[in-house]
């Protein structure tokens, strides 16, 4: 989910051998802290069942086991076009629980988040940007035989000659390019342009790669497995020597989403089939995406799918605070999740009764109920003290904070009175407290110097109501 960060390195010309790599990693891994960084997935034993504390999440156990009922669902493809709407009081993990559930899905399974008020914009339509969403979350695998030249590299030279237009620069006219299998080595004698894709790919010898016959395409697999011990570089995927002929007809699988399909041919340049559909992705001029041409997609997509070329992937549309969508949201929503072509939304909401929006009808969750029978229900609990507790000598460890047994306890109480969210946000100030008085453990007096020194809400929301109209 999160990009990585570009290396903190100096991009110095000769870098000084005294620099660690391993270490300046380390420290940018730890220096992103976002608010769900601890949920790692929903932490369900191989029966289903919750463990009381796993992969970030502690406690929950019913909406967790449940959330892990709809995981195999969706991996059985037993769910396309059902809803699940997590309900509860604000700070009880609902949106922690539907990353969990993206956790669990994994990286193949397309997951696309939105929240409500997402589709307010100006430009676009409401029911576009639900539309688009929606084609988001569906995921669309493609597995093709093409012909190509797969092995390790073990030379890669650039042919240059004077150039021909004169001038004193060079150009690379060929490249030779010594592939390697278990059966033997082969050099090839390549196009110029096939020297870019090289480059661009940052191949160098020791990588296996793979060279597409009739586009040129250069894609690097990793690097190969006879040099996996010259550095311990985590980043870098160690590949055993391909075997058979180096050229040879490969089963290459693609994923994309609905989406990417329609981006890439809302300017439609090639022929109508997936091939080229999927040629056009990398072309940056788009045009508008029009009812017309998703229906063609469509069309185009469940052909391939009967010829058994591609597979639908149904992923998750995840909606969080749904109650800030309108009732024209929710009509177009009854109609797509009765689509055949579409993905399983998980709404969330912390709203009891309420209006729908855009009208002046009641009803539960600001969810008209119609929409609300389609939709099986998931509540999340509050959580007791000791399970604040847990939760927050989680953070303190993701957040590296260092709290003593006494300063946890205090902690929990406080998001006893106040909410999970509030003494989960005390962490990082008590942590400053605990630094300016010399300490690198923060103990109960931090919290407590802390909590006097700011308000939650519901403690503002006394004061003020005691106010009249003025901040006193
Ligand atoms: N069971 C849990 N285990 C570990 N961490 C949790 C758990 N539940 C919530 N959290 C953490 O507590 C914080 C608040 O939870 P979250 O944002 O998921 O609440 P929410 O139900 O979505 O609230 P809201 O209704 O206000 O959107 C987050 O940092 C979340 O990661
Ligand atoms: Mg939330």
């Amino acid at each position: 989910m999160s990009t990585p960060l570009p290396s903190p390195i100096h991009p110095s010309p000769s870098p000084s051998p005294l620099v660690q790599i391993e270490e300046v990693q380390s420290t940018t891994k730890t220096a992103r802290i976002a608010v769900h960084t601890h949920v790692k997935g929903l932490g369900l034993e191989s029966n289903g069942t919750a463990l009381p504390i796993a992969a970030g999440l502690v406690g929950q156990e019913k909406a967790r086991e449940a959330c892990g009922v709809v995981v195999d669902l969706i991996k059985s493809k037993k769910m396309a076009g059902r809803a699940l709407l997590l309900a509860g009081a604000p700070g009880t993990g609902k949106t922690a629980l539907a990353l969990g559930i993206s956790q669990e899905l994994g990286g193949k399974v397309p997951f696309c988040p939105m929240v409500g008020s997402e589709v307010y914009s100006s430009e676009v339509k409401k029911t576009e940007v639900l539309m688009e969403n929606f084609r988001r979350a569906i995921g669309l695998r493609i597995k093709e035989s093409k012909e190509v030249y797969e092995g390790e590299v073990v030379e890669l030279t650039p042919e240059e000659t004077e150039n021909p237009l004169g001038g004193y620069g060079r150009t690379v006219s060929h490249v030779l390019v010594g592939l390697k299998t278990t059966k033997g080595t082969k050099t090839l004698r390549l196009d110029p342009s096939i020297y870019d894709g090289l480059q661009k790919e940052s191949v160098t010898v020791g990588d296996v790669i793979y060279i597409e016959a009739n586009s040129g395409a250069v894609k690097r697999v990793g690097r190969s497995d006879a040099f996996s011990t010259e550095f311990d570089l985590e980043a870098e995927e160690y590949v055993p020597l391909p075997k058979g002929d180096v050229h040879k007809k490969k089963e290459i699988v693609q994923d994309v989403t609905l989406h990417d399909l329609d981006a890439s041919n809302a300017k439609p340049q090639g022929g109508q089939d997936v091939m080229s559909m999927m040629a056009a992705m990398g072309k940056p001029k788009k045009t508008e995406i029009t009812e017309k041409l998703r229906t063609e997609i469509n069309r185009v997509v469940n052909r391939y799918i009967d010829q058994g070329v591609a597979e639908l992937v149904p992923g998750v549309l995840f909606i969080d605070e749904v109650h800030m969508l309108d009732i024209e949201c929710f009509t177009f929503l009854n109609r797509a999740l009765e689509s055949s072509l579409s993905p399983i939304v998980v709404f969330a909401t912390n709203r009891g009764v309420c209006n729908i929006r855009g009208t002046d009808v009641l009803a539960p969750h600001g969810v008209p109920v119609d929409l609300l029978d389609r939709m099986l229900i998931v509540r999340t609990m509050p959580y007791s003290i000791e399970e604040m507790v847990q939760i927050m000598s989680i953070r303190a460890a993701v957040e590296s904070i260092e709290v003593e047994e006494s300063g946890l306890k205090a902690l929990g109480e406080i998001g006893a009175r106040t909410s999970l969210r509030y003494s989960v946000q005390m962490l990082t100030p008590a942590n400053i407290i605990a630094g300016t008085t010399g300490r690198n453990s923060v103990t109960e007096a931090d919290v407590s110097e802390i909590d006097e020194l700011f308000f939650d809400c519901k403690a503002s929301a006394r004061l003020l109501a005691k106010s009249d109209g003025y901040l006193k």
